[in-house]
């Protein structure tokens, strides 16, 4: 059936970039859009329903492209013990960090995550999320990595969101195998990722590329196998010193590297030569008080597209808001709030590779949006956080309860 959805104007990003159309129209036909203009230019025709959506302003359903929601345990201790000064790699160092998550993750069941993930996730629901990464990372055994990527799936079955899971396995070094990267790095490649993806419970692959985590050297063994397996990859680069993560995952044609506060120039130039997405993440900045910034001005200047996520985990960044993140992009790292909502629709549709399908209000693709009761896109990054009042639809139907 046609649904014409009308009184409103949008903030489309049609042709991969902010775009407006003042008193759209819009129509759905099955849970995709037919099509989408001026009001005035709609053709006549037969509409099984039309929705009246009060002058409200349309942007395509948001997209947080890089979380860990799935995890046990908290960490709000170790916040306190950053609020004294020990810094995230000394907490580490003393076991702590990633490894302790590893621990409560390992230990929590399959109902257990479920039911802390489902909370967080419908915290972002409720802003407006219609599609939503989540990483494994904290089981670092085939059988705990299992656990997180099953949680992941029953996610988007239970809830109404769009979820990409992506397989970290070689996120940290587990206990067990201290002082023998190498060969844990073997385990992932030989049975751990190509196990999972049999049971199809990976979309894309991830590593952390850092002294905390592993070399690049491990990290290309690590995307050398999902190019065997046909999976596509992401990279965790640059956080807090340069390896030039960045540039080696834009030559395996990574979907995006993420973090990238100590990315240069040359990092820029391999990730724009690859179409890979600078993925931004403010909420690790902020909450780890860091202050080298991401060169903003140089993924401009090369036109490396930049997504916005929450980076929601544990650790580095218990952000339960995506517009916060969006806030924070314009504060902290100096983005425009076009710049922003693209970074939370268009681009980070890009860094799933669901950039066909997903990320903007164009003909052909999911009739996922929210229309805002807002005077302008703007708002969208200025109000730091709170509820702001909105429609959500997703497939071409209004959610009621999420
Ligand atoms: O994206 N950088 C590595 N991984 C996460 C942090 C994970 C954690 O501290 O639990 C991040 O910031
Ligand atoms: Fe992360």
């Amino acid at each position: 059936m046609k649904k014409r959805w009308q009184h409103c104007h949008a903030a489309s990003m049609a042709g991969g970039r902010y775009s407006i159309i003042e008193d759209a129209a819009l129509v759905t036909e099955g849970a995709h859009i037919v099509w989408i203009g001026p009001r005035a230019e709609l053709p006549a025709g037969d509409y099984g329903e039309t929705v009246d959506l009060g002058g409200a302003w349309l942007t395509p359903g948001l997209i947080d492209c890089h979380t860990h929601l799935v995890f046990g345990g908290d960490r709000s201790a170790e916040f306190e013990q950053r609020l004294e000064g020990v810094s995230y790699a000394e907490i580490a160092a003393a076991g702590g960090g990633i490894a302790s998550t590893v621990r409560a993750t390992r230990e929590a069941s399959e109902g257990e995550l479920l039911t802390g993930a489902l909370l967080r996730a419908r915290q972002l629901l409720r802003e407006g999320v219609t599609t939503l990464e989540v990483k494994s990372g904290y089981g670092l055994s085939l059988a705990a990595e299992r656990k997180m990527l099953r949680v992941i799936r029953r996610l988007g079955e239970l809830l109404p969101v769009t979820v990409r899971s992506t397989c970290l396995a070689a996120h940290a070094l587990p206990p067990e195998f201290a002082g023998r990267a190498d060969a844990y790095i073997d385990l992932v490649c030989a049975e751990i990722l190509p196990q999972l993806a049999s049971e199809g419970l990976v979309d894309a692959v991830d590593a952390f590329c850092e002294h905390l985590g592993f070399s690049p050297a491990q990290v290309e063994r690590v995307f050398q196998c999902a190019g065997e397996l046909g999976l596509p990859i992401k990279l965790h680069a640059e956080q807090l010193s340069s390896l030039h993560g960045s540039s080696l995952a834009a030559r395996y044609g990574a979907l995006s590297a993420d973090h990238l506060e100590f990315m240069d120039e040359s990092d820029a130039q391999a990730m724009a030569a690859a179409g890979s997405v600078a993925v931004l993440l403010p909420g690790a900045f902020y909450c780890l008080r860091e202050t080298q910034l991401p060169p903003i001005d140089l993924l401009r200047r090369h036109g490396v597209a930049m997504a916005i996520a929450s980076d929601l985990n544990p650790g580095t960044s218990p952000a339960l808001s995506l517009r916060l993140m969006m806030n924070m992009a314009c504060t902290l790292f100096r983005m425009t709030p076009e710049e922003a909502l693209a970074g939370v629709t268009l681009h980070a549709a890009q860094a799933l590779g669901l950039g066909h399908s997903h990320g903007s209000l164009e003909v052909g693709k999911v009739a996922d949006f929210v229309a805002w009761d807002i005077a302008r896109p703007a708002e969208l990054a200025y109000w730091l956080g709170g509820e702001l009042g909105k429609r959500v639809i997703r497939h071409a139907e209004e959610l009621t309860d999420v």
